[in-house]
């Protein structure tokens, strides 16, 4: 089962997906998260990804697309997956549809994880993760057991350079009317599902696992 999860930055992507592909056994597709193993690997893709991130803009198509192909081709992959944070605008969205075509492969599922603006400014500037694997934390919402390490692997625990408050105003404003395009576009398609992402994490888990 191929799947999108499409939402504005804070949202919950990131958090739903990492359950949902726990209980569907497929991967966890984040372009966001490529970019930032890549920069941690120092790769030249990774350096040149960072500069975008930093300002809150998104990384040009040609560089996105091949990313996310590249990943979406892994042996993985042929049993299904599910993509976090891509597409992000209606020519990466084209791309995939022609990419997945020309394999005679479809997403079947485009889940909508609507969450008013006002909530998305608090759920980023009080997002914490673990360097070690990725784990998410609220400072309110969901905050670690313990403040400086993390639930999962004892890791330090930091905020993502790209959620201070200023970068986080910019990414909503840049993916505002993106998304909203993302949203017409899979709607005419007739794959489109929305959730209610202002509800509790574990509420908005049972009413995505609701939809398949
Ligand atoms: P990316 O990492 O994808 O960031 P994003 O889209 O801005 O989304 P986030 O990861 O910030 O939010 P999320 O929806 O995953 O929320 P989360 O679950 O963490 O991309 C980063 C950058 O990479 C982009 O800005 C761009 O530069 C580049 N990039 C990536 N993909 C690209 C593409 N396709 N094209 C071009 N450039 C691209 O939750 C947020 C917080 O809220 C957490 O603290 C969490 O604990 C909490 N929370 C979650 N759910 C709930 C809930 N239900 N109730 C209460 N709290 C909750
Ligand atoms: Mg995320
Ligand atoms: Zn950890």
């Amino acid at each position: 089962m191929n799947i999108v999860l499409l939402g504005l930055p804070g949202a919950g992507k990131g958090t739903q997906a990492k359950i949902i592909v726990n209980h569907l056994s497929i991967p966890h597709i984040s372009t966001g998260d490529l970019f930032r193993q890549a920069y941690q690997a120092k790769t030249e893709l990774g350096l040149r990804a960072k500069e975008f991130m930093d300002k809150g803009e998104l990384i040009p198509d040609e560089v996105t697309i091949g990313l996310a192909f590249s990943r979406i081709g892994e042996v993985d992959c042929a049993r299904g997956f599910l993509l976090d944070g891509f597409p992000r605008n209606l020519n990466q969205a084209r791309a995939l549809r022609n990419y997945l075509d020309s394999g005679s492969k479809q997403i079947r599922h485009v889940v909508y994880v609507e969450v008013d603006e006002n909530l998305l400014l608090e759920r980023l500037t009080g997002r914490r993760v673990c360097v070690g694997c990725g784990t998410t934390f609220h400072l309110i919402y969901n905050p670690p057991a313990n403040d400086n390490a993390c639930d999962c692997c004892n890791g330090e625990i930091i905020q993502r350079e790209d959620d201070r408050e200023e970068t986080v105003k910019e990414r909503l404003k840049i993916n505002k009317e993106l998304t909203h395009k993302l949203v017409q576009f899979y709607g005419d398609e007739g794959i489109l599902r929305k959730v209610d992402g202002a509800k509790g994490i574990d509420e908005v888990t049972k009413d995505v696992l609701g939809l398949f």
